[in-house]
């Protein structure tokens, strides 16, 4: 069985070729960065265009390296949603082309679940990862998951304002840093002492904290706020100290909600991290820490699949069932992950 996975949410342009049970054949990713870094963030017009140029030579690279012949696929999977409307529509235009003069199934993904099952591309040689607390942490959300199988999963958490990954984005904005702001912020604290001033990590008071974010909810924004001030009030501030100081912050809160979701439950069978922000160090060294005090095994995303991907998407019909789409499917740039409840 090989499957082709196309991916456009945001700002790369992916396409992968994977073989059964889980191969990665081929995985091609064109950033586009480079574009975008002018204007501190994703411009949704520049992205489309860009998707409409890349992806001929992006598919044309998938096939290639994976060694195949384009009539051998034998479905394709692309990202349906969340994302931004016009990117998400030049993936899905592309995708059914190609589904329809291949006479292929097409597979609509979720690209969150696609960040959530990359964990399977860690460590094969786990043969029970389930149940898995999965901490899923990229640049739109935040959220603290029980994955029970492929496909059920429950969100224990999820954050009530800012996604982890914006937190660090538009923390690395006031420090005049570029976009995408996370690895940015990684590099500049690695040159640290710290020395750095202590940000709050608390969470909002008010009752509708756990009703919004359920029983271990994430908040971000306070803490962006108080970023801001500390750069107003200390102009001339060491900004690797500050950046260090941010950064344990923002890791120090996810990893908390972890330790949390590892006390009250006593049956994980291991601790995932997926998403851009899995990628950084500071928070996998935490995770690590936190794993071997609770004896669980930590799974961690190969780099190559943390940020957006192909070969996520392609995994999801790999490892459950989907039902092809059929010719009238559509984007959906609010795509709620289905059957999926918040634990309050
Ligand atoms: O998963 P992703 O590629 O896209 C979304 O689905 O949002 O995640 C992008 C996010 C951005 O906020 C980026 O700043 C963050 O991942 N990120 C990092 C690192 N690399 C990417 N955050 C912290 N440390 C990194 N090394
Ligand atoms: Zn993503």
């Amino acid at each position: 069985m090989l499957i082709l996975g196309i991916e456009s949410s945001c700002d790369e342009t992916a396409a992968a070729v994977l073989a059964s049970p889980l191969e990665v054949r081929s995985s091609v990713v064109a950033s586009q960065i480079a574009q975008h870094q002018p204007y501190g963030g994703v411009v949704p017009e520049l992205a489309a265009r860009e998707h409409v140029k890349a992806f001929p030579p992006v598919l044309e690279a998938a096939v290639r390296e994976a060694g195949i012949a384009w009539s051998d696929l034998d479905g394709i999977a692309v990202t349906q949603g969340p994302g931004l409307a016009s990117s998400l529509l030049s993936g899905l235009s592309v995708a059914r082309g190609l589904s329809q003069r291949l006479n292929i199934p097409l597979y609509p993904v979720h690209h969150l679940e696609g960040h959530i099952l990359s964990l399977y591309f860690s460590q094969p040689a786990i043969s029970q990862p389930c149940p898995a607390l999965v901490m899923l942490v990229t640049g739109g959300h935040t959220a603290l998951m029980r994955m029970t199988a492929p496909g059920v999963y429950e969100v224990l958490g999820r954050s009530i304002d800012d996604a982890a990954g914006e937190a660090l984005d538009k923390g690395a904005r006031l420090l005049g840093l570029p976009y995408p702001g996370g690895p940015e912020i990684e590099k500049l604290a690695l040159t640290a002492r710290g020395s750095g001033p202590r940000f709050p990590r608390g969470l909002p008071r008010g009752e509708d904290v756990k009703k919004r974010g359920g029983e271990y909810p994430f908040s971000f924004s306070g803490l962006k706020t108080s970023l801001r001030y500390h750069l107003e009030q200390n102009p001339e501030a060491d900004k690797a100290e500050v950046a260090a100081a941010y950064q344990e912050a923002v890791m120090s809160s996810l990893c908390a909600r972890v330790e949390e979701a590892l006390q009250a439950y006593e049956d994980w069978a291991c601790v995932a991290c997926v998403g851009g922000v899995a990628k950084n160090q500071y928070l996998r060294a935490g995770l690590e820490t936190l794993c071997e005090r609770f004896d669980k095994a930590l799974v961690t995303v190969p780099i190559g699949y943390c940020t957006d991907n192909a070969a996520m998407i392609a995994a999801v019909p790999l490892l459950r069932d989907l039902t092809p789409a059929d010719e009238a499917v559509k984007i959906d740039p609010n795509l709620v992950l289905s059957g999926v409840q918040l634990r309050k």
